[in-house]
């Protein structure tokens, strides 16, 4: 687990953008999960700024987004559909035939988790995933207590949850109680995790996935399993690690047993890896 930390939202939005970039660069054929919510919106802005003056190109990308709501129309303004199309989708190019987003308004939810796995598997997995982290530790819609070993799956929403996402709905019961969401197992298999954190709301959620044991009371904690796991984040989300000694850290080095740790402002060196894996 690398923890890369950078001063404010914007500085870990660009920082997101070079990682995604790169490896977009590397393989054009890119197969990468995306996430909703306001964290990744920044991430976003900077990917259409480089696609609009760097000419990135999104055309033979796939995409798979993390979850969807069920009971909400693609149309609604608040489905992630619509997020999408309006944050992102729209504003590039990437092929609508190769966009995934879960459909939560399909009469077979079971049959409609089970397709989506098997897409996954048919273009060869998700070789970079996107993440933000719930302020309860959820990731995607893996609430406190989801398996760690789940599968695409429809799942209830916690209490937290709800009201974390009221704000987008005129009145509580018009808020989602339900959604398919990708399973902790699904995201995991995924080569490459990218989690993004701001904010002195996400601090405690931080605080767990990163320092605390490995528990489905924060699903984000599973996270330290992963081969290939990111965490950027900026100074307020950090602020209650005490395992960091950043003031003292020097360069990469290793922080703490388990994980490693950069210093503010300095450049990340997750882009020296080379691909070797070519997907047909
Ligand atoms: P947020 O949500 O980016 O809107 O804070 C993140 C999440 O709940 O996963």
């Amino acid at each position: 687990m690398l923890l890369i930390l950078r001063k404010t939202y914007e500085d870990l939005s660009q920082e997101a953008a070079r990682l995604v970039a790169d490896r977009l660069r590397r393989n054009p054929k890119l197969v990468l999960g995306l996430a909703t919510g306001s964290t990744p919106l920044g991430l976003y802005a900077a990917l259409i700024d480089k696609h609009r003056n760097e000419g990135l190109d999104f055309s033979k990308v796939t995409t798979f987004n993390l979850d969807e709501y069920i009971g909400i129309p693609p149309a609604h303004d608040q489905s992630y559909h619509s997020f999408m199309q309006e944050s992102l989708f729209k504003h590039i190019n990437l092929d609508p035939r190769y966009t995934h987003v879960p459909d939560g308004m399909v009469r077979d939810i079971e049959a409609q988790c089970q397709w989506y796995e098997q897409r996954i598997r048919e273009v060869g997995g998700i070789d970079l995933q996107i993440l933000g982290i719930g302020a309860n530790g959820h990731l995607a819609f893996n609430e406190p207590g989801s398996s760690l070993g789940s599968r695409t799956r429809i799942k209830t929403l916690s209490e937290r949850t709800v009201r974390d996402n009221a704000r987008f709905f005129s009145s509580m019961d018009q808020v989602p109680r339900y959604a398919i969401t990708m399973g902790i197992g699904t995201i995991m298999e995924a080569r490459e995790l990218l989690i993004l954190a701001s904010g002195a709301a996400k601090a405690d959620a931080v605080k767990a996935a990163v320092e605390g044991p490995i528990t489905a009371t924060c699903p984000a904690s599973i996270c330290q399993m992963h081969q290939r796991a990111y965490f950027i984040i900026d100074e307020a989300a950090r602020s209650k690690l005490t395992q960091v000694p950043i003031e003292e850290v020097t360069g990469r080095e290793y922080a703490a047993p388990g994980y490693q740790s950069l210093r503010l402002g300095e450049p990340s060196e997750i882009f020296g890896e080379r691909r070797t894996r070519e997907r047909s």
